[in-house]
């Protein structure tokens, strides 16, 4: 397939503009998940830091998760995320691909609540992969480098492919969508959950059908993130010891950590906002092969 595509969209349509110079882009994506990293690794918390997703809190509209969480549950509205976008899918047996897996949360996850046959996890950055690999030393999940645009991985490899608040970032969609339909064998799920522009929203959607997946279920549950992030943000950034005053020894690490207040949406930060006057939209999607 070249990069038009059949209803005329081209890549630009769904490409975000500062992310037209791909490599650059990646470089610094890479750069501040090492930074973030470091924060963690060198936190009281980071052990238990295996999720870089926003959460999910029930809000009295219908939820998916078939599994219960007690009250007082490690990471639980992270976990809750994961919980809801597995819903009804059947993952006994299955070969399951998480793509940006991060510090391995969602693969942790999937170890404990189901009995899928294979658990991989891929990650462009470096320390997201040495993280995993040491601290799910014994535990059966495999991970690997690797990029969401150029999955290292045969064709029809895989039953399910997990994404979690990550493709955001991906410079080419396009690319990462053909990638997704190429390794899903026939029959397979692409369960997939991350914020969006809403207006483009359609643009995503067509691309992701013409390229051969079938929309099963779409769930906007932007109001389950938003109170999510109300209940957590906070906590999640005093964890890390980042504050208002907090001064950088440089230039790059003072982009870190503005990027860093910016990804954890804060009530009243600028995506939060967004959020709320649904300029964002957070989904759930399940895709058929
Ligand atoms: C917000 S974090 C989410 C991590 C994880 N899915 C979770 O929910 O905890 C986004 C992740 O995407 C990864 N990422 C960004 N660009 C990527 C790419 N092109 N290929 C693979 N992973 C990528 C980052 O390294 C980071 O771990």
């Amino acid at each position: 397939m070249n990069n038009k595509s059949q209803t005329g969209l081209k890549e630009q349509d769904i490409t975000f503009p500062d992310k037209k110079d791909s490599e650059k882009f990646k470089t610094r994506v890479k750069r501040f998940y090492e930074f973030l990293n470091q924060k963690l690794n060198t936190s009281i918390y980071g052990e238990y830091a295996i999720f870089m997703n926003w959460g999910y809190e029930p809000d009295g509209n219908l939820n998916y998760a078939k599994v219960d969480l007690p009250e007082y549950f490690l990471n639980k509205r992270s976990t809750r995320l994961i919980l809801e976008l597995v819903g009804d899918c059947d993952l006994k047996g299955a070969k399951v691909l998480d793509v940006g897996c991060g510090r391995g949360g969602t693969l942790y996850t999937l170890s404990q609540f189901y009995q899928a046959k294979t658990l991989t996890g891929i990650d462009i950055t470096d320390a997201n992969i040495k993280f995993c690999r040491q601290n799910f030393d014994g535990e059966p999940i495999e991970f690997h480098k690797g990029d969401a645009e150029n999955l290292p991985f045969a064709d029809n490899e895989f039953d399910i492919l997990t994404n979690v608040e990550s493709s955001h970032v991906y410079p080419n969609l396009f690319k990462f969508y053909r990638e997704v339909y190429r390794v899903l064998k026939p029959g397979g799920y692409f369960l997939y959950t991350d914020i969006f522009p809403n207006q483009e929203l359609p643009n995503f959607l067509s691309y992701l059908q013409e390229v051969g997946l079938s929309l099963e279920l779409d769930r906007d549950i932007t109001s389950n993130v938003i109170l999510s992030r109300e209940l957590d943000a906070e906590n999640q950034m005093g964890a890390l010891a980042i504050s208002e005053e907090e001064t950088a020894e440089n230039q790059e690490q003072e982009e870190d950590i503005q990027a860093h207040k910016h990804v954890m949406a804060l009530p009243g930060s600028d995506l939060y906002e967004r959020l709320k006057l649904q300029e964002y939209g957070y989904r759930i999607y399940r895709f058929k092969k």
